[in-house]
């Protein structure tokens, strides 16, 4: 298996429309990444296909401009097989996500396939809950938990970077 071991991690969010979780967690481990001096490709999809070519929804848009990132020029697209390949780490935001991605990996995939919330070390539910029918102070809860999730994936990942360099 392809890992962060061997490669530059190229790491995928994966939630279902591709326009509210997914979308804010690409931004936010873009710059968790950045600040930790961590080189890694970040893409994002959703497992379904109703807002492919839609920017991020205007409150995923808000909710990370209040925290100081842009992902207005981001546009939905739906996983597909060559993501399998081409990224290390396919990571989705809930676990009904997860049971999607799983279902359409084939099975020479190289990608690890994981929850965000897998990289905590602490237990609890490691669902991100879906904002899109809820309010602004439903993706802020969304944000706040999509950035523990991406520094706690970034720590992972430098860690996976440490063990091919002992
Ligand atoms: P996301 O949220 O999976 O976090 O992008 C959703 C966006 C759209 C829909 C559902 C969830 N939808 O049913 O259109």
């Amino acid at each position: 298996m392809q890992s962060g071991k061997d490669h530059k991690p190229a790491v995928l969010f994966v939630c279902l429309g591709n326009i509210c979780r997914s979308p804010m967690a690409e931004g936010a481990f873009r710059a968790a990444a950045e600040r930790a001096g961590l080189a890694c490709t970040v893409d994002s999809a959703g497992t379904a296909d109703y807002h492919i070519g839609s920017p991020p929804d205007p409150r995923a848009i808000a909710t990370a401009r209040d925290n100081g990132i842009l992902i207005d020029h981001l546009h939905a697209r739906q996983i597909d097989r060559d993501d399998f390949y081409r990224f290390t780490h396919v990571i989705a935001l809930d676990s009904a996500n997860l049971q999607g991605i799983k279902a359409r990996a084939p099975r020479d995939g190289t990608a690890q396939t994981m929850l965000l919330l897998d990289a905590l070390d602490t237990a609890g539910d490691r669902n991100i809950a879906d904002p899109y029918h809820g309010n602004e102070s439903d993706f802020a809860a969304a944000w706040s938990v999509i950035e523990t999730g991406v520094d706690a994936l970034v720590a992972q990942l430098l860690r996976e970077g440490c063990d091919a360099a002992a």
